[in-house]
């Protein structure tokens, strides 16, 4: 049977408690980072792009601007639906979509984000600025998203997944994530990713601890999410922004840090904190070029092309299913 809005609401909010509740009574205390984006986290997510110190999307946006034609002609000319999994605003993607269609007016695209306020404006905006796009905005998690596509249309597809979001992954999970992704793809289908490559280790952990703190207030935001949406009482003026990075693993991870000893309630748990006690936020893993091929290795996946930006600080790069892999 159908679920009704308010009952797929209700069933997210669940979820949502279950799995915040399950973080923090946890040792060590933690927090998925997929919870970031409400409509603030996406508005504050769109400002950290914008600061100085991200370099990352500067890097990405030069390849997709640049390198577009060159994109859109390794994707091949047999027509397939685009779907990119967490696109954000797609404002990088854009340029690429824009060559597509010029090129397959027809091609249907399909973003899949966990924040229905994201699928909402891309459904508005999009057709408006490429006329004619159609788009088949889906909400909810990446891969149970990325299964309905097949019901849409029975095209190929050419799935993105941009802004080096596979570096929420930690290395193990990434290769578990990479063949559940192979499990929804079939001969043929491409998949674009994009890597954040290592690079001098002070300049990654500026790009996670802007001079401006809008990375401070997007990790915090959560708590306040945490309390408008949960009933939580934490005080965000009683935690801190923690980053660090590890140059010989290249994990940058985000800590929120307790200030003082204290109680946040939620629901019917009573969570203490320890003075100094960190929440592990989230993980951006850095990769080096031969570690995205032993991940594409291990998940089933051939690199066909790399794309540079001029610095080389970050790449995306167009994977194939590789023939001769099974007992995933
Ligand atoms: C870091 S932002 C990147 C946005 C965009 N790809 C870019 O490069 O600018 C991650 C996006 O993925 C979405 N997201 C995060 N976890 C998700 C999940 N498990 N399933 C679906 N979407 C998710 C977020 O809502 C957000 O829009």
């Amino acid at each position: 049977m159908m679920k009704t809005a308010t009952a797929l609401q209700q069933t997210a909010t669940q979820h949502f408690y279950e799995d915040v509740v399950k973080g923090l009574t946890g040792t060590p205390k933690y927090l998925q980072s997929k919870y970031f984006y409400d409509a603030a986290g996406d508005a504050l997510f769109q400002q950290i792009m914008h600061t100085p110190e991200y370099y990352l999307t500067r890097c990405e946006l030069e390849i997709l601007s640049a390198q577009a034609v060159a994109i859109a002609d390794a994707l091949g000319a047999t027509p397939f639906n685009l779907v990119e999994l967490g696109p954000g605003d797609a404002s990088k993607s854009f340029y690429l979509l824009k060559e597509l269609h010029r090129r397959h007016p027809e091609q249907a695209y399909f973003p899949i984000d966990i924040s229905e306020n994201i699928i909402t404006q891309l459904q508005h905006a999009l057709p408006a600025r490429l006329q004619g796009l159609q788009v088949q905005g889906l909400c909810g998690e990446y891969i149970d998203m990325l299964k309905t596509t097949a019901y849409f249309s029975p095209r190929r597809k050419v799935v993105m997944f941009m802004g080096a979001s596979i570096g929420n992954f930690t290395p193990e999970e990434a290769v578990k994530f990479c063949r559940r992704l192979r499990e929804q793809m079939n001969p043929g289908d491409l998949l674009l990713i994009g890597f954040d490559l290592r690079k001098q280790p002070q300049m990654i952990l500026d790009a996670y601890n802007d001079g401006q703190g809008v990375t401070r207030d997007f990790n915090l935001n959560l708590l306040t999410r945490i309390n408008r949406e949960l009933g939580a009482d934490f005080d965000i003026n009683q935690f801190h922004h923690f980053p660090t990075y590890d140059p010989l693993t290249g994990a940058c991870k985000s800590y929120l840090v307790s200030n003082t000893a204290q109680e946040v309630l939620l629901g019917e748990h009573v969570i203490r904190f320890r003075k100094d006690e960190p929440i592990f936020m989230e993980i951006s893993q850095k990769y080096s070029v031969d570690e995205t091929r032993q991940l594409a290795a291990a998940a089933g996946f051939r690199p066909v092309q790399h794309f540079f930006d001029n610095k080389r600080w970050f790449t995306d790069v167009l994977w194939e299913l590789s023939q001769n892999h099974n007992a995933l």
